[in-house]
């Protein structure tokens, strides 16, 4: 509760003070400059991807801004799983804040073991299951580019662990629904929508990509309409909770999510603009509540009049 008004959600089983998390990869370890951020104010933090090994990432240039946005070939940098539990998640947990552990893999055991050295380690409330990773055994395509993939890999996972699987959706794929039921069969607990979209960016003067890799992934407020489209096919897919992402970068664009259904959001490129935009976000809704004459954020998830019926009758 904040005053008379509550920003408090559910995700399943997971309570949240606020809907409004950080997204993956875009907040660091979660601990740098709590104050500079307010991280401690937030309604929780989705870690960097942990892998089992440690990663190097890409060669740069790793990030080029696109209108609107910015294309990023960043490839799972991080400190590998043994580091980030003994180095990072201290720092992290001593915040306060629900702590989603965000895992990727190029093979299904390898999600698995990752998970296993994290199990039993105070503070996580939810495992964010990155499917968008490249699968080794498919030759490089993602994980969720094919929804028996996607659910194998949930399926793993769940075998080793209780706590709470959200699993993090790519928006490339024809029908995200259909990727979502696969892995709502396979014992996901709920969804974070959506990951970046795959684009490209030229300099015409060299001919060459400006990420050297070629494509990458694009995020900020140019996916945001793609984004919510992509998060209303996910609510109508099953009923598990879904957690929004993409683009946000102010209250009314966070509300927007919750109205069509999410129960929660995450902000990502937003934060490199304005470090505490995720707070700002927060205080925004409350705003909005009492204008609104609200008093709890909950009245409005799930509110939208889609001109197609309701998501769940
Ligand atoms: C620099 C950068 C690094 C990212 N790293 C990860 C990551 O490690 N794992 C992941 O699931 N998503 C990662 N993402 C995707 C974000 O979590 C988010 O899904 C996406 O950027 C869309 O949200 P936004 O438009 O608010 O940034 C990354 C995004 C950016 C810009």
């Amino acid at each position: 509760m904040s005053g008379e008004l509550d920003l408090s959600v559910r995700v399943g089983s997971v309570t949240l003070p606020t809907p409004v998390l950080v997204a993956s990869g875009t907040f660091g370890y979660g601990s740098e400059s709590p104050e500079l951020t307010r991280a401690g104010e937030l309604g929780g933090i989705v870690t960097k991807t942990i892998t089992l090994e440690p990663r190097r990432g890409n060669e740069p240039l790793r990030l080029h801004e696109t209108p609107a946005g910015l294309i990023n070939s960043i490839g799972l940098q991080n400190v590998g799983v043994d580091r980030f539990r003994e180095e990072k998640l201290p720092k992290l947990r001593a915040l306060g804040v629900p702590i989603i552990a965000s895992v990727g893999g190029r093979r299904a055991e390898e999600f698995v073991e990752t998970v296993q050295r994290l199990e039993g380690v105070d503070g996580i409330v939810a495992y964010e299951i990155n499917v968008s990773c490249p699968n080794v055994k498919e030759g490089g395509i993602e994980f969720c580019q094919r929804p028996e993939s996607a659910a194998e890999v949930i399926t793993a996972v769940r075998n080793v662990t209780k706590l709470p699987l959200w699993t993090k959706l790519s928006p490339n794929v024809s029908h995200i629904g259909v990727v979502a039921k696969a892995c709502a069969d396979a014992g996901a607990d709920a969804f974070t929508a959506v990951n970046t979209f795959v684009g490209l960016s030229v300099d015409v003067k060299t001919r060459r990509s400006h990420i050297p890799l070629g494509t990458g992934g694009v995020s900020g407020p140019a996916i945001r309409p793609l984004a919510l489209a992509k998060v209303r096919e996910t609510v109508r897919a099953t009923p598990l909770p879904v957690v929004g992402c993409g683009g946000i970068a102010s209250a009314n664009d966070a509300l927007q999510f919750l109205v069509v259904g999410a129960s929660a959001v995450q902000v990502g490129t937003a934060s490199f603009r304005v470090p505490d935009i995720a707070a700002r976000i927060q205080d925004g809704m409350k705003d909005f509540l009492r204008s609104e004459g609200l008093t709890s954020i909950g009245d409005l998830i799930g509110s939208y009049l889609d001109p197609s019926g309701p998501a769940r009758p």
